[in-house]
């Protein structure tokens, strides 16, 4: 998962570079590297170092390449950084070149030095290998040897060219009016094309100054049609907040009010599920959470065979026979290698499949058999919060949609409810007592979440969001489970913040919380019920139906790890080791 981005044309490249790059930090931001002309500029850390770049790099050379990384061979540093150059030759990599160790075996022993860690830097030496004069034939001829996935931009500085190559990870190339761009993602040259084009695996492409032409591994021409430009891609800004993770906590109603009115218009058609006898949720991380909560519902309301999996674990499917089945597909970018693995398992063995994404023109988009989008707006926090609330809110749409299907009554989306609960999430981003929670959060090494049913889902979201931007260890346990082993690590004021939204949940919950504290546990309770005591700090929440809990809960502790975060002087936006879209499995 790093952003690439390339441009060749009649304006000094840099300002394309840079400003591309910035928004596709998102991607990964543990080094970044631009080539211009021939002239490399590489180092560890932000994009925003490049500023430090001097007037002439600024100001001069209009064809270039720029990348900004998420560590995946070799630690972040300015060795390992791309691009990666061999000869004339210079290249930025998306993905992961599975046999790069061969290669680097067989280059070095024809004489090649390797310096650094990159699996990249082995693409670099082997198209310089079969560079004669022609940029493209050498791409070409290396990309017959290279495994695995990978979106190359190559750069000659002898050749006023680029060649572009796509096998899995995403690529773009656009075309406006001060010359052709190129990107792993749309929003970062959208405003500057009146054309796109998104290359498919194993396609290529080569600018030549202002043309663009297409062709396959065997150099046989592609003519591919321009996409129009969806040109209101949102611009990059905080709107006033000095954080995106604090604008996009705060905008969790309204991406909630946005996705679900955009389902008016029925988006789902009833054809597309009949004959479904079961379900299968699919996601990763924070998406798979949003998956659980899916799951949960489907149970409660519809009451057909419905199951929430991680994506990197979906691997070796039961059958091999999914034809009745429908598998939801959860992912914020739609480009998260492991999902995109499972959707192509699942059709494979026959399912229909349903993309739920919140970014246009993704992978996931481009192979799903129907894609809802949940309206969330960009959101630029790697750790997701209005997108997760957003997800969640489809599921509550789907869940109405399958009921209506079934003549089961249900009210989920009434919208009196509705407007009930975009008021309960707005008033539970400000407690106050959020504040003092982070507080006693604040030096502690360890915290656990406890919850039960659905309580363990918002347990599970609320520690991810902790540990992802505070870089607190923090666990999430089912309530009922502890006291099978893990409750041995309950001591003396360990942290342990427990959720208790669900009635018929509510005698059980109670006990488990008298457990952690006889052994001594600092307990701090999420619940909307004020007549619930346990003895522990109490934090009370609008109270809304139970069903509704896990997108009223889970934003109080959105904020706890976004002040926490902040009061230990990290970023909360761009958190280590992590990127928005993880594109590598
Ligand atoms: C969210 O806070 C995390 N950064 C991460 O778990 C994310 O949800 C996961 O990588 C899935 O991403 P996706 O929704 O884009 O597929």
């Amino acid at each position: 998962m790093c952003g690439i981005i390339g441009y060749c044309g009649n304006s000094a490249a840099f300002k394309f570079l840079y400003e591309g790059l910035k928004r596709l930090e998102y991607r990964g931001y543990d080094s970044v590297g631009i080539c211009i002309d021939g002239k490399v500029v590489k180092m560890k850390g932000h994009v925003d170092q490049l500023n430090k770049c001097d007037s002439k790099i600024k100001n001069s050379g209009n064809f270039g390449i720029g990348h900004t990384r998420w560590a995946t061979h070799g630690a972040p540093s300015y060795i390992n950084a791309h691009p990666h150059t061999s000869g004339y030759i210079n290249i930025v990599h998306n993905g992961i070149i599975e046999n790069y160790k061969e290669i680097k075996e067989v280059l070095t022993k024809k004489g090649y030095s390797f310096i650094s860690q990159t699996d990249t830097e082995a693409a670099a030496h082997l198209i310089n290998y079969y560079y004669k004069d022609d940029l493209k034939e050498a791409v070409l001829k290396a990309c017959k040897e290279l495994k695995g996935s990978y979106a190359i931009v190559a750069m000659c500085e002898k050749k006023n060219q680029l060649v572009a190559v796509r096998n899995e990870s995403p690529l773009i190339v656009g075309r406006g009016k001060e010359g052709v761009h190129l990107a792993s993602d749309i929003s970062a040259i959208a405003d500057k094309c009146d054309e796109l084009f998104v290359l498919d695996n194993g396609e290529f492409a080569l600018i030549n100054g202002a043309e663009i032409s297409f062709f396959d591994i065997f150099d046989k021409p592609i003519i591919k049609q321009a996409e129009t430009v969806d040109k209101d891609y949102e611009s990059v800004s905080k709107e006033g907040y000095d954080t995106f993770m604090e604008k996009e906590i705060n905008e969790g109603a309204k991406s909630v009010k946005n996705t679900l009115e955009g389902y008016r218009d029925k988006y789902l058609p009833p054809k597309f599920l009949e004959g479904i006898k079961s379900i299968y949720f699919c996601a990763c991380g924070t998406a798979y959470h949003a998956c659980c909560y899916g799951k949960k519902l489907i149970e409660r309301y519809v009451k057909i065979p419905c199951f929430s999996l991680i994506a990197s674990e979906f691997k070796e499917p039961y059958t091999t026979d999914y034809s009745q089945s429908l598998f939801v597909f959860i992912s914020q970018s739609g480009e998260t290698a492991d999902t995109l693995a499972a959707h192509t398992l699942a059709k494979k063995y026959g399912a229909k499949t349903l993309a739920v994404t919140n970014v246009s023109k993704s992978s996931l988009e481009d192979v799903a058999d129907i894609v809802i989008k949940t309206r969330a707006g960009r959101e630029y926090a790697v750790a997701s919060t209005k997108a997760y609330l957003a997800q969640l809110g489809f599921c509550l749409y789907f869940t109405q949609v399958l009921c209506g299907l079934n003549n089961i009554p249900c009210d989920l989306t009434a919208e009196e409810n509705l407007n009930k609960l975009y008021k309960a999430i707005d008033a539970a981003g400000k407690m106050s007592q959020t504040q003092s929670l982070a507080q006693i959060m604040l030096n502690n090494e360890h915290a656990y979440f406890l919850g039960r049913g659905m309580d363990f889902i918002t347990a599970s979201e609320a520690s991810l969001k902790l540990k992802e931007i505070t870089y607190i260890h923090s666990e999430a346990y089912p309530a009922g489970e502890l006291k099978h082993g893990t409750l041995a690590l309950i001591e003396k004021d360990t942290k342990v913040i427990a959720f208790l939204t669900q009635s018929e949940l509510k005698e059980k919950m109670i006990g488990n919380i008298s457990e952690v504290k006889a052994r001594g546990a600092f307990v701090t309770l999420f619940t909307q019920f004020d007549n619930v005591d346990c003895g522990c700090d109490k934090i009370l929440l609008p109270d809304l139906p139970d069903v509704y809990m896990p997108l009223i809960a889970i934003v109080p502790c959105q904020q706890l790890a976004f002040l926490v975060s902040v009061a230990k002087g990290l970023d909360c936006d761009k958190p280590r080791n992590l990127a928005k879209s993880v594109t590598v499995q």
